[in-house]
């Protein structure tokens, strides 16, 4: 499905011309599509109906409560990394039963406040943090539930800055240690065992790494389902690519269902997945109006409003989004699209065909639904863009533009 089509020659988010959202909420400006988000979430879960998933939507991805409420509404889950993230979950309504948390590096407050509200369990990535968990429990003398993150040590194929499955990272712990945290966690009064977890990087666009890390995990998972009177889960991350490039091929959804289904219906187990990417990245344009058009011997430059802080993918991992003129000419001119902060590595689009634009007209940087707005900053004191989420002919605003006022609200 595409949300994001030309209709006689102007871009659309479904029926709304992206123009016109220009007009109104100003650039550079995050719009997305609902009808998006909720078909691959749909898609997702159809897929894998036999597994009886809990698909814990990655609140890192995409976290506008806007956002959270529509996955809550289809029914899904989260996956948290920190305790402002499950705070924004428990803001929309989630039920804490259906909160994940992840993260190498959970404070004792965050673990008292997750364990206090009830989360479904901890993701837990090394031994003191094992420790640090039942010492807290054991405090607040309530029993809550873990999930040992297995670090298969496979190479996902993504950006190094975004491989987490490879043994030197610093994520999960190693097939014999897992088992031993495994034990433990069985043998320890204020702690359950629930499942075990891995998650291998993103984004992965092939199904290998997956089949490849439940080798390693199988023979693991049998044994604790005999052991552990409570261990249930079988949480596979996140991690389900999309393509960014024009040429390249969508993830293998079936396979990958296939997969999953098979391994969980054999293990008895139920499957957990933590899909951010997946399910956002699609549904999100970012919007740029372009200032200038700045010609140089050996390309053209042009500069738009929006910049690396309002979205760092490129920047930080080189990461390629289509970019498309929203009145379409047809029209091409090789070069970058830049934004003003002062870094040379502040780029959207290097070195490449983009369309041929002029001062004042609008660009759509694709596919930027996905950790563009959550890993916005106000670098270079630029206030953060404004979100709008359209639904057929209807938009709304999600979130207010940030004005200069924000930007010192806060300091003393
Ligand atoms: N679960 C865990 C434990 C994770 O660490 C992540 C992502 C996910 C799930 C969701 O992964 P997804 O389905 O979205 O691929 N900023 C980078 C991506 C970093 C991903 C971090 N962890 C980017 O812009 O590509």
């Amino acid at each position: 499905m595409n949300a994001f089509e030309y209709r006689n020659g102007e871009l659309h988010a479904e029926d709304c011309a992206l123009n016109a959202l220009a007009e109104e909420y100003g650039t550079p400006l995050y719009v997305y599509s609902r009808t998006h988000f909720e078909h691959q979430y749909r898609r997702l879960a159809a897929a894998l109906k036999d597994a009886d998933p809990l698909l814990c939507y990655s609140v890192k991805g995409c976290s506008t409560g806007a956002i959270l409420e529509l996955f809550r509404g289809m029914g899904a889950g989260l996956d948290v990394v920190s305790g402002g993230e499950l705070f924004r979950g428990l803001r929309a309504g989630f039920d804490a039963e259906k909160i994940v948390f992840a993260g190498v590096g959970k404070t004792v407050d965050e673990i008292r406040y997750a364990i206090e509200q009830g989360v479904g369990f901890f993701t837990v990535e090394s031994e003191p943090e094992l420790e640090r968990i039942a010492h807290v429990e054991g405090e607040l003398k309530k029993s809550a539930r873990v999930a040992i993150r297995v670090n298969p040590d496979i190479d996902p194929g993504t950006h190094e800055y975004t491989c987490t499955g490879k043994g030197d990272t610093k994520f999960g712990v190693d097939p014999a240690t897992a088992r031993r945290l495994s034990l433990r966690a069985i043998e320890h009064d204020a702690l359950r065992l629930v499942g075990l977890h891995t998650h291998l990087g993103s984004p992965l666009m092939s199904v290998d790494p997956y089949e490849k890390a439940l080798e390693v995990i199988r023979p693991l998972c049998r044994e604790l389902k005999e052991r552990g009177p409570h261990f249930r889960r079988l949480d596979l991350g996140g991690g389900l690519g999309i393509p960014y490039r024009p040429e390249e091929e969508p993830f293998d959804l079936d396979r990958f269902a296939k997969m999953a289904n098979a391994a969980v219906g054999e293990l008895g187990l139920q499957l957990v997945l933590e899909p951010g990417r997946f399910l956002s990245g699609g549904a999100g344009v970012l919007l740029t109006r372009v200032q200038y058009v700045k010609p140089h011997p050996s390309k053209t430059f042009l500069i738009g409003d929006a910049a690396m802080n309002d979205l760092l993918r490129p920047a930080l991992y080189d990461a390629w989004h289509g970019v498309n003129a929203v009145r379409q000419t047809g029209e091409t001119v090789c070069g970058d699209l830049v934004g003003p902060v002062c870094e040379t590595g502040d780029f959207l689009a290097r070195d490449r065909e983009l369309p041929a634009a002029e001062a004042g007209d609008l660009l759509a940087v694709m596919n930027a639904g996905a950790y563009g707005y959550t890993m916005a900053s106000n670098y270079n004191s630029r206030p953060r863009p404004a979100e709008v989420l359209v639904e057929g002919s209807s938009a709304r605003l999600i979130r207010r533009r940030e004005t200069w006022d924000d930007l010192v609200r806060g300091e003393e």
